[in-house]
């Protein structure tokens, strides 16, 4: 197998997602690797569209996204009252919130946008009807403090998981990848790519093999485009390719990213995952998730109850704009799968790398950085 040449430089500069003072800039992921265009969003029709198409995708990016997608929403309906700032924030929390339904991020990031600015309110209705423009504006700096210190925590989150991940895959050189948790998915270096870019900065030997990610080719557009960009070794093989050549002994291990954890240590990841770690789990390789600690959802206790997206069927029917099935043909697209926690050696998170038990493991992690948040307050 061939892929480029191997380096340690620094991933281009465009950002994935960024404040520009009045509007989100974000990187049109649709339209890569062919295109580096960008979408300017000014109101919510536009950030809950780029959401549903995946113009901005991955978990942690859809949560710094949807946080400032808030921010864009409330400018948009600008509420002249308290009481109607209000009910403007309670229908964004639905819209943005809801737009897709697996990757926790999105919901926790919205959620916790608009309660820090509510706070603890508790105004009753005729005094909330009474308030000034200064409080609306004062309400609206606070969303925008809090949107903006989720983007920032994740930047850090990224760089931890790096210096991690780095050290958990210190034997490993050839490493396999799916779908794409790397720059695009986040605010900041990636979760399972953060590993590889920390490698390379380090000088050490890494060689990514990126399954494509069939319907919507994340792995083949996104994964090698950044990577590629990075001037780190990459290559794409077919998903259905990957089994294979785990058990021929070309791969050291397996690094995914995560859309939700569940209390239990089951990860809802882009469909395909579960088979790549079934894959390790036979050839005896590691099979790591990479996540921040966000993207863990303590309510829900295992994977059977996580929500997997469906996506439209045309997705599946469809290549490159192009029809591939025959008319009459039905399709099935989920966007995910649920790889069970037994299959997992071990979650790389914020917080430490997180070994089986991960009922325990995990709790322990979410008690050191949701402690650390409630203690902040
Ligand atoms: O449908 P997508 O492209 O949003 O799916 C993304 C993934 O499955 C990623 O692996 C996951 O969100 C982690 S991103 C750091």
């Amino acid at each position: 197998m061939t892929g480029s040449d191997v380096g340690g430089t620094i991933p281009s500069p465009t950002p994935t997602l960024r404040w520009t003072g009045d509007s989100v800039e974000i990187i049109d992921q649709t339209r890569l690797p062919a295109e580096l265009a960008l979408i300017d969003v000014r109101d919510t029709a536009t950030a809950i569209g780029a959401i549903e198409r995946l113009a901005i995708r991955g978990a942690p990016a859809l949560g710094a996204f949807g946080a400032l997608a808030v921010v864009v929403g409330f400018d948009e309906a600008s509420p002249r009252s308290l009481d109607e700032a209000r009910s403007v924030l309670e229908r964004l929390r639905t819209q943005i919130g809801d737009a897709r339904p697996t990757a926790v991020n999105l919901r926790w990031a919205v959620d916790r946008t608009i309660d820090a600015a509510l706070g603890d309110t508790t105004l009753d209705a005729a005094a909330l009807s009474a308030t000034t423009t200064s409080d609306t504006a004062a309400l609206r700096e606070r969303l925008l403090v809090e949107a903006q210190a989720i983007g920032a925590e994740d930047a850090e989150a990224c760089a931890e998981i790096g210096r991690l991940g780095r050290e958990v895959l210190a034997d490993a050189t050839n490493i396999a990848t799916h779908c794409n948790a790397g720059r695009l998915a986040t605010a900041g270096i990636g979760t399972a790519l953060a590993t590889v870019y920390a490698k390379a900065a380090a000088g050490e030997p890494v060689r990514v093999l990126a399954s494509e990610t069939r319907p919507l080719l994340q792995g083949a557009r996104l994964t090698a485009w950044e990577l590629a960009d990075a001037s780190i070794d990459v290559s794409v093989v077919a998903d259905s390719a990957m089994a294979s050549l785990i058990a021929a002994g070309e791969v050291d291990a397996v690094i995914v990213g995560a859309d939700r954890i569940a209390a239990n240590g089951d990860t809802a990841n882009k469909v395909g995952t579960f088979a790549h770690a079934l894959a390790a789990a036979d050839a005896g390789i590691g099979f790591y998730v990479a996540a921040p600690t966000t993207t863990i959802d303590p309510s829900v206790p295992s994977g059977t109850c996580i929500v997997i997206e469906q996506r439209n069927p045309d997705e599946v029917h469809s290549a490159g704009g192009r029809r591939l099935t025959p008319a009459g043909a039905g399709a099935v697209n989920p966007a995910f799968d649920v790889t069970p926690a037994r299959l997992i050696t071990a979650i790389i998170t914020d917080a430490g790398v997180l070994r089986p038990p991960y009922g325990p493991s995990i709790a322990a992690a979410l008690a050191l950085t949701r402690g650390a948040e409630r203690g902040a307050d």
